[in-house]
């Protein structure tokens, strides 16, 4: 590993939102950008939309020599901590970025209540989930990304509505991404307009036909993106879906991770995750 100066790990800034969004548009994969908000024109407004409001998210920067570096988001989902991004510039890999930003993250994430700690991790990506698993981290769920067209041909009858445009479409201008709801006499699905590329779609709308003729009359030119439990492999793959890759829901006992993170930092002559103040800079 590269010695250099150790980076300082702080709370990000509304006006970090740029340099966030470049460090994710260089770390992360094509597929990462294709099925995700990540690679939305918009991501730096984005960011710092949530940044000035009651967003979910907490958002960590890594600096180096004042430049960001890296950047981490978290928030809680049920009794687990849940590592929503974590992103580390290309040129700056290697060299513990991603463990600062990973330990600085459990220090000042309250844990009371909280058992696990949990992350998704695309399958091609080796080299995380290796890193995830060598600090304890196991599978307890797998997803597939699956794409298909949409479906052939119209039906006059279908009754449905969206709210495709209004707000929903203020949201795509400004983020490249955005969500409306799509109602039929089955069921209201929530689905994500990602680029220029793809309706996210819950897969159970895969046997709503009013569904897909709705979406064909949004917009033809699009796919449908589930990414959803194997089970739905099947439904999928009889309407013409190719499968673009997996996902892996890693977890463990937040002690555990803890632990190794401490392992790992005292080996370094770090800090460790527990003295970590929840104030000023760590580094
Ligand atoms: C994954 C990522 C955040 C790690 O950040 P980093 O600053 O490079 O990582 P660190 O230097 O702190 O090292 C963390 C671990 O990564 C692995 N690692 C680091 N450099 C590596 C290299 N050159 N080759 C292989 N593994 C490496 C090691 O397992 C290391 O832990 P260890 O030395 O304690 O065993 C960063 O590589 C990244 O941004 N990757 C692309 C985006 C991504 O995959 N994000 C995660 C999405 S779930």
């Amino acid at each position: 590993m590269v010695r250099a100066a150790p980076p300082v790990i702080r709370p990000a800034l509304p006006d970090d939102s740029a340099a966030m969004a470049a460090v994710v548009r260089a770390a992360s994969s094509p597929l990462m950008r294709e099925t995700t908000i990540l690679g939305g024109t918009g991501l730096d407004h984005f960011l710092r939309d949530q940044m000035t409001s009651e967003s979910a998210n907490r958002f960590l920067v890594a600096e180096v020599g004042g430049h960001i570096v890296g950047m981490s988001a978290w928030r809680y989902e049920g009794e687990d901590l849940f590592l929503n991004h974590l992103f580390v510039h290309p040129s700056t890999q290697g060299r513990r970025v991603g463990t600062s930003l990973w330990a600085r993250g459990m220090a000042v994430m309250e844990q009371a209540g909280i058992r696990g700690l949990s992350v998704d991790v695309y399958e091609d990506n080796i080299r995380a989930a290796t890193w995830y698993r060598s600090l304890g981290l196991e599978p307890v769920a797998r997803r597939l990304l699956m794409a298909l067209p949409v479906a052939a041909g119209t039906d006059g009858r279908s009754v449905w509505t969206s709210t495709y445009l209004g707000e929903a479409d203020e949201v795509y201008a400004r983020y490249g991404f955005s969500q409306f709801t799509l109602t039929t006499e089955r069921g209201a699905y929530a689905i994500g307009r990602l680029g220029s590329s793809y309706f996210r779609s819950p897969a159970a709308l895969l046997d709503d036909e009013a569904a897909h003729v709705a979406l064909r009359r949004l917009d033809p030119h699009r796919r449908v993106l589930c990414i959803d439990g194997p089970e739905w492999w099947e439904a999928a793959s009889e309407r013409g879906a190719v499968l673009l890759g997996r996902t892996v829901r890693l977890q463990a006992p937040i002690e555990q991770v803890v632990a190794r993170l401490d392992r790992v930092l005292s080996a370094s002559g770090s800090e460790s995750v527990r003295q970590s103040s929840a104030d000023g800079e760590y580094v």
